[in-house]
Protein backbone atom coordinates (compact mmCIF):
# COMPACT_ATOMS: atom_id res chain seq x y z
CA UNK A 1 0.00 0.00 0.00
CA UNK A 2 1.01 3.14 -0.75
CA UNK A 3 1.14 5.98 2.48
CA UNK A 4 0.89 9.06 0.43
CA UNK A 5 -2.69 7.83 -0.97
CA UNK A 6 -3.33 8.93 2.87
CA UNK A 7 -1.84 12.67 1.47
CA UNK A 8 -3.94 15.72 0.26
CA UNK A 9 -1.42 18.11 -0.81
CA UNK A 10 -2.44 22.16 -1.55
CA UNK A 11 0.03 24.03 -3.17
CA UNK A 12 -0.33 27.43 -5.01
CA UNK A 13 1.18 31.07 -5.32
CA UNK A 14 0.99 33.81 -1.88
CA UNK A 15 -2.17 34.16 -0.35
CA UNK A 16 -4.31 32.15 -2.42
CA UNK A 17 -6.22 30.96 0.56
CA UNK A 18 -3.98 27.42 1.04
CA UNK A 19 -3.86 28.04 5.41
CA UNK A 20 -6.92 28.48 6.03
CA UNK A 21 -8.54 25.51 3.80
CA UNK A 22 -6.04 23.10 4.44
CA UNK A 23 -5.93 23.74 8.02
CA UNK A 24 -9.97 23.37 7.87
CA UNK A 25 -10.04 20.57 6.24
CA UNK A 26 -7.33 18.43 8.17
CA UNK A 27 -9.70 19.35 11.31
CA UNK A 28 -12.29 17.96 9.60
CA UNK A 29 -10.85 15.04 8.24
CA UNK A 30 -9.35 14.50 12.13
CA UNK A 31 -6.38 14.72 10.40
CA UNK A 32 -2.31 16.22 10.19
CA UNK A 33 -2.18 19.97 9.13
CA UNK A 34 1.18 20.61 7.80
CA UNK A 35 1.97 24.13 6.89
CA UNK A 36 5.71 23.33 5.25
CA UNK A 37 5.78 27.00 4.59
CA UNK A 38 6.02 27.19 8.57
CA UNK A 39 9.52 25.62 8.39
CA UNK A 40 11.06 28.44 5.54
CA UNK A 41 9.78 31.15 7.92
CA UNK A 42 11.42 29.42 10.93
CA UNK A 43 14.98 29.21 9.13
CA UNK A 44 14.66 32.86 7.99
CA UNK A 45 13.73 33.57 11.57
CA UNK A 46 16.19 31.28 12.75
CA UNK A 47 19.22 33.59 10.53
CA UNK A 48 17.56 37.03 11.79
CA UNK A 49 18.08 35.92 15.28
CA UNK A 50 21.82 34.50 14.72
CA UNK A 51 22.32 37.94 12.47
CA UNK A 52 23.07 36.16 9.92
CA UNK A 53 23.01 37.26 6.71
CA UNK A 54 19.60 35.55 4.24
CA UNK A 55 21.69 36.06 1.21
CA UNK A 56 24.90 34.35 2.80
CA UNK A 57 23.27 30.85 1.88
CA UNK A 58 26.58 28.69 3.43
CA UNK A 59 25.60 30.82 6.94
CA UNK A 60 22.33 29.79 6.37
CA UNK A 61 22.74 26.40 5.59
CA UNK A 62 24.74 25.80 8.75
CA UNK A 63 22.35 26.54 11.37
CA UNK A 64 20.10 23.80 9.93
CA UNK A 65 21.48 21.65 12.04
CA UNK A 66 20.68 24.02 14.99
CA UNK A 67 17.05 23.81 14.11
CA UNK A 68 14.04 21.97 15.64
CA UNK A 69 11.04 22.12 14.22
CA UNK A 70 7.49 21.02 15.71
CA UNK A 71 4.03 20.88 14.66
CA UNK A 72 0.67 20.94 17.49
CA UNK A 73 -2.29 21.67 15.32
CA UNK A 74 -2.23 25.45 13.72
CA UNK A 75 0.51 25.93 16.15
CA UNK A 76 4.33 26.38 15.22
CA UNK A 77 7.03 25.76 17.57
CA UNK A 78 10.69 26.57 17.19
CA UNK A 79 13.46 24.93 19.58
CA UNK A 80 10.40 24.50 21.68
CA UNK A 81 9.47 28.17 20.95
CA UNK A 82 6.01 29.19 20.20
CA UNK A 83 6.52 31.10 16.66
CA UNK A 84 3.26 30.55 15.17
CA UNK A 85 2.40 34.82 15.44
CA UNK A 86 5.90 35.54 14.84
CA UNK A 87 6.71 34.28 11.59
CA UNK A 88 3.13 35.43 9.76
CA UNK A 89 4.83 38.82 9.93
CA UNK A 90 6.26 40.46 6.77
CA UNK A 91 10.19 39.94 6.97
CA UNK A 92 9.78 36.26 8.00
CA UNK A 93 7.17 36.09 4.83
CA UNK A 94 10.10 37.41 2.49
CA UNK A 95 12.86 35.91 4.25
CA UNK A 96 11.42 32.34 3.71
CA UNK A 97 10.96 32.58 0.00
CA UNK A 98 15.03 33.99 0.35
CA UNK A 99 15.95 30.97 1.73
CA UNK A 100 13.58 28.83 0.00
CA UNK A 101 16.26 28.92 -3.18
CA UNK A 102 18.93 27.13 -1.46
CA UNK A 103 19.03 23.47 -2.41
CA UNK A 104 20.69 22.16 0.51
CA UNK A 105 17.92 24.29 2.67
CA UNK A 106 14.55 22.37 0.74
CA UNK A 107 16.73 18.79 0.85
CA UNK A 108 16.34 19.37 4.86
CA UNK A 109 13.01 20.92 4.97
CA UNK A 110 11.86 18.24 2.76
CA UNK A 111 13.34 15.55 4.83
CA UNK A 112 11.24 16.46 7.90
CA UNK A 113 7.93 17.39 5.78
CA UNK A 114 8.17 13.41 4.70
CA UNK A 115 9.31 12.07 8.14
CA UNK A 116 6.65 14.10 9.87
CA UNK A 117 3.65 12.84 7.65
CA UNK A 118 4.90 9.67 7.48
CA UNK A 119 4.63 9.70 11.22
CA UNK A 120 0.95 10.81 11.29
CA UNK A 121 -0.19 8.39 8.10
CA UNK A 122 1.22 5.56 10.30
CA UNK A 123 -1.23 6.40 13.26
CA UNK A 124 -3.94 6.65 10.80
CA UNK A 125 -3.96 9.96 9.75
CA UNK A 126 -4.59 11.73 6.93
CA UNK A 127 -2.41 14.67 5.82
CA UNK A 128 -3.38 17.81 4.64
CA UNK A 129 -0.37 19.57 3.55
CA UNK A 130 0.16 23.20 1.93
CA UNK A 131 3.18 25.10 -0.23
CA UNK A 132 4.73 25.26 -3.44
CA UNK A 133 5.93 22.04 -3.79
CA UNK A 134 3.80 19.47 -1.37
CA UNK A 135 2.37 17.48 -4.64
CA UNK A 136 5.70 17.40 -6.37
CA UNK A 137 8.71 17.30 -4.47
CA UNK A 138 7.85 16.41 -0.79
CA UNK A 139 4.38 14.13 -1.69
CA UNK A 140 5.16 13.27 -5.23
CA UNK A 141 2.07 9.97 -5.30
CA UNK A 142 -0.17 12.06 -2.58
CA UNK A 143 -4.12 11.09 -3.93
CA UNK A 144 -5.25 14.62 -4.19
CA UNK A 145 -3.53 17.45 -5.94
CA UNK A 146 -4.66 21.08 -5.92
CA UNK A 147 -3.53 24.12 -7.02
CA UNK A 148 -5.14 26.93 -5.77
CA UNK A 149 -5.26 30.31 -7.03
CA UNK A 150 -6.71 33.66 -6.97
CA UNK A 151 -5.61 37.09 -9.37
CA UNK A 152 -2.96 39.47 -8.08
CA UNK A 153 -5.59 41.92 -6.62
CA UNK A 154 -7.45 39.47 -4.60
CA UNK A 155 -4.45 38.13 -3.22
CA UNK A 156 -2.93 41.22 -2.90
CA UNK A 157 -6.27 42.58 -0.75
CA UNK A 158 -6.32 39.32 1.25
CA UNK A 159 -2.70 39.82 2.30
CA UNK A 160 -3.25 43.42 3.09
CA UNK A 161 -5.93 42.86 5.00
CA UNK A 162 -4.22 39.96 7.64
CA UNK A 163 -1.66 42.67 7.89
CA UNK A 164 -3.92 45.44 9.06
CA UNK A 165 -5.23 43.01 11.53
CA UNK A 166 -1.96 42.62 12.89
CA UNK A 167 -1.29 45.97 13.27
CA UNK A 168 1.28 46.55 10.48
CA UNK A 169 1.20 49.75 8.20
CA UNK A 170 1.66 49.02 4.27
CA UNK A 171 -0.28 49.51 1.44
CA UNK A 172 -2.38 47.68 -1.28
CA UNK A 173 0.37 48.48 -3.74
CA UNK A 174 3.17 47.60 -1.97
CA UNK A 175 1.80 44.49 -1.07
CA UNK A 176 1.01 43.88 -4.67
CA UNK A 177 4.57 44.60 -5.53
CA UNK A 178 6.05 42.23 -2.33
CA UNK A 179 4.00 39.25 -3.49
CA UNK A 180 4.91 39.47 -7.56
CA UNK A 181 8.61 39.64 -6.28
CA UNK A 182 7.47 36.42 -4.01
CA UNK A 183 5.87 34.33 -6.55
CA UNK A 184 8.31 35.14 -8.88
CA UNK A 185 10.97 33.90 -6.81
CA UNK A 186 9.23 31.03 -6.06
CA UNK A 187 8.52 30.30 -9.66
CA UNK A 188 11.92 30.98 -10.75
CA UNK A 189 14.20 29.20 -8.64
CA UNK A 190 16.06 25.75 -9.80
CA UNK A 191 15.18 23.82 -7.30
CA UNK A 192 11.32 22.33 -6.38
CA UNK A 193 9.82 25.68 -8.29
CA UNK A 194 5.96 26.35 -7.76
CA UNK A 195 4.83 24.96 -10.67
CA UNK A 196 4.17 27.41 -13.70
CA UNK A 197 2.11 24.27 -15.34
CA UNK A 198 -0.13 22.87 -12.83
CA UNK A 199 -2.35 21.15 -14.47
CA UNK A 200 0.28 18.96 -16.84
CA UNK A 201 1.86 17.80 -13.74
CA UNK A 202 -1.26 16.48 -12.22
CA UNK A 203 -3.12 19.09 -10.60
CA UNK A 204 -6.87 20.23 -10.40
CA UNK A 205 -6.42 23.82 -10.45
CA UNK A 206 -8.98 25.72 -8.56
CA UNK A 207 -9.33 29.83 -9.12
CA UNK A 208 -10.94 30.97 -5.56
CA UNK A 209 -10.92 34.75 -6.71
CA UNK A 210 -14.70 34.77 -6.88
CA UNK A 211 -15.24 32.06 -3.73
CA UNK A 212 -16.10 32.36 -0.04
CA UNK A 213 -14.19 30.10 2.07
CA UNK A 214 -16.99 27.66 2.03
CA UNK A 215 -17.47 27.60 -1.56
CA UNK A 216 -13.42 26.99 -2.02
CA UNK A 217 -13.53 24.25 0.71
CA UNK A 218 -17.13 22.75 -1.31
CA UNK A 219 -15.11 22.51 -4.31
CA UNK A 220 -12.28 20.62 -2.86
CA UNK A 221 -14.53 18.16 -1.13
CA UNK A 222 -15.62 17.30 -4.84
CA UNK A 223 -12.79 16.78 -5.77
CA UNK A 224 -12.58 14.36 -3.11
CA UNK A 225 -15.42 12.54 -3.70
CA UNK A 226 -14.34 12.12 -7.39
CA UNK A 227 -11.41 9.88 -5.72
CA UNK A 228 -13.37 8.42 -3.31
CA UNK A 229 -12.32 9.82 0.14
CA UNK A 230 -15.23 9.42 2.58
CA UNK A 231 -15.96 13.22 3.84
O1 LIG B 1 3.17 29.56 2.29
P1 LIG B 1 4.00 30.68 2.90
O2 LIG B 1 3.58 32.05 2.47
O3 LIG B 1 4.07 30.59 4.39
O4 LIG B 1 5.49 30.44 2.36
C1 LIG B 1 6.52 31.35 2.62
C2 LIG B 1 7.64 31.15 1.65
O5 LIG B 1 8.29 29.92 1.90
C3 LIG B 1 7.24 31.10 0.16
O6 LIG B 1 7.24 32.39 -0.43
C4 LIG B 1 8.29 30.22 -0.44
C5 LIG B 1 8.71 29.30 0.69
N1 LIG B 1 8.10 27.98 0.59
C6 LIG B 1 8.68 27.08 -0.26
O7 LIG B 1 9.65 27.44 -0.95
N2 LIG B 1 8.20 25.81 -0.35
C7 LIG B 1 7.15 25.42 0.37
N3 LIG B 1 6.70 24.16 0.28
C8 LIG B 1 6.50 26.33 1.23
C9 LIG B 1 7.00 27.62 1.31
Amino acid sequence: MNEEKFVIAIDGPVASGKGTIASRLAQELHGLYLYTGAMYRIVALASFESNIDLNDESLVVSLLPKISISYDGEKVFFNGRDVTERIKEQDTANGASIVGVYPQVRAALVQMQQQIGRDAISKGKIVVTEGRDTATKVFPDALVKIYLTATDEIRAKRRLLQYEQKGAETTLQYVLEEIAERDKRDRERATDPLPSNPQQVGYTIIDNSTMSEEETLHAIKAVLVRVGVAI
